[in-house]
């Protein structure tokens, strides 16, 4: 089932994702004893973590059961200023009582391939073969790319690995991400969207386009488009 919400603005669209995170990993941890999700990278969903590090969240969610990944990465190290882990842990996860072993960094310092490969076993090994993240955060670019599935990349096509190396031309660099089958084998998937840039390709999307993020299709999840009113500007019809 999709779910689409439009935020009046971009504070009460990170207050709605903040919600729904500590929501959701509360059902988790009570039905699995754990709650795995992959974390967005870029802008957007900065100021979610901020709240999510804040009481009165904070203190809802049982940090040692929550088993935090990357959706996607820069090919950087940490310490980067674009890398999305440094952005995440300066948002989130160093204000909060997270195990140091929960924390499954992309190793974007690495050779892109290389890195990509010891992220498939880190998958493979905390998820198991087949196991479902819980939630997976995404944020769509302008041109209607998530996570790092950019338009016309063959990493859309991509049925066999769950996480790859993609070289990004319109970018001139090297991405490492989650593929489709596995954004796609989700429990929950959450779009957050903010912002008048994003609404042309927001109204693409919804028209059945078939940008990277349309792509997005939970099998068996439930998957929900966080919006605020700049972003669905181009959703609302005359
Ligand atoms: C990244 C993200 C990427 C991001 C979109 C939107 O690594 O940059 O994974 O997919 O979500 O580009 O970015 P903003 O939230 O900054 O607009």
């Amino acid at each position: 089932m999709t779910q689409f919400l439009v935020c009046r603005d971009a504070d009460r669209l990170a207050l709605a994702a903040a919600d729904l995170f500590a929501k959701l990993a509360r059902d988790a941890i009570a039905q699995r004893q754990r709650f795995a999700v992959a974390l967005a990278g870029g802008s957007t969903p900065r100021p979610a973590y901020g709240l999510l590090a804040e009481e009165p969240l904070s203190g809802r969610i049982d940090w040692p059961r929550v088993e935090v990944f990357w959706g996607d990465e820069r090919c950087v190290p940490p310490s980067h200023p674009d890398s999305n882990y440094r952005m995440t842990r300066r948002a989130l996860l160093d204000r909060v009582p997270i195990p140091g072993g929960n924390v499954h960094r992309v190793r974007g310092e690495l050779p892109p391939e290389e890195a990509a490969a010891h992220y498939r076993l880190e998958l493979q090994m905390v998820m198991g073969g087949g196991g479902r993240f819980d939630l997976i955060l995404l944020g769509m670019g302008t041109d209607g790319h998530t996570a790092s599935l950019f338009p016309e990349t063959a990493v859309l096509n991509d049925e066999e690995c769950s996480f790859v190396a993609v070289y990004v031309e319109r970018m001139g660099s090297w991405r490492l991400t989650l593929t489709l089958p596995t954004i796609n084998a989700a429990r929950h998937v959450v779009f957050l969207v903010s912002g008048e840039s994003k609404a042309e390709a927001l109204a693409r999307v919804w028209s059945g386009e078939r940008l990277p993020a349309a792509l997005v299709q939970p099998a068996e999840g439930e998957l929900m488009w966080l919006v605020d009113r700049d972003a669905a500007a181009g959703l609302v019809p005359g």
